[in-house]
């Protein structure tokens, strides 16, 4: 069989990696989360006192910094030089920070370079917002996966609620919004449907109906 390419992106808390992740267990494919990565080194900047800003500064604690992606039972866990960070780099403090690390020409094309090295061979299926359009620009399926903000607000709000955190729904739509824009309008790589992708629009749809769109894609090229 074929082993091929499958690129997710779009905005922030569109369900891009809930529903990779389900398309990567079905095919036996390795998920790459890219936005973990992006998490981690802001994390990492954070405790650093680092100011986020400079990309030189940036650049140089990347250059020393290991970031491993490893699945697990629950989804993937995230390590940054060996030590378990995946519940770290979800907090609100890197999630509202990560859009400035990561708008760096020379941080972007070292993420870029590692990401393409976790996919040589096919066989993989990973989320962000320039996979498409600049990572795997070959994948032989890209989506562009949408949602109103509205409904990724109440989404993320759910699911904060289930996990026993607190959530304030209007800060989480305004949240989202500032971070849709600022990884929207940066210059370098900005979050863009790929000329070449399926826009899936998830609204009103459940995972298991994005998953089966993916999946219908997927077949067809496999
Ligand atoms: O996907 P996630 O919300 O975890 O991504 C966090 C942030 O990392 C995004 O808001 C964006 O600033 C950055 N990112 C990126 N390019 C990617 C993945 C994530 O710029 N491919």
């Amino acid at each position: 069989k074929n082993k091929i390419s499958i690129a997710i992106d779009g905005p922030a808390a569109a369900g891009k990696s809930t529903v990779a992740k389900i398309v990567a267990e079905k095919l036996s494919y390795i998920y790459i989360d890219t936005g973990a990565m992006y998490r981690a080194l802001t994390y990492k900047a954070i405790l650093n006192n680092s100011n986020l800003e400079d990309e030189n500064e940036l650049i140089k604690i990347l250059n020393d910094t290991v970031i491993e992606l490893q699945p697990g039972k629950d989804g993937q866990f995230i390590y940054l030089d060996g030590k378990d960070v995946t519940n770290e780099i979800r907090t609100s403090e890197v999630t509202n920070s990560v859009s400035i690390a990561a708008k760096h020409k020379l941080v972007r094309e070292e993420m870029v370079r590692r990401q393409q090295s976790f996919s040589v061979n096919g066989g993989v299926v990973m989320d962000g917002r320039d996979i498409g359009t600049h990572v795997l620009p070959n994948a032989e399926v890209k989506a562009f996966l949408l949602a109103s903000v509205e409904e990724r607000a109440i989404r993320r709000h759910n699911e904060n609620i289930q996990k026993g955190f607190s959530s304030d729904l209007e800060k989480l739509k305004e949240e989202i919004s500032l971070r849709d824009k600022l990884d929207s309008e940066r210059e370098v790589a900005p979050l863009k449907k790929a000329e070449d992708a399926v826009e899936i629009d998830t609204t009103s749809l459940s995972i298991e109906q994005v998953v089966e769109k993916i999946m219908n894609l997927a077949n067809e090229r496999i």
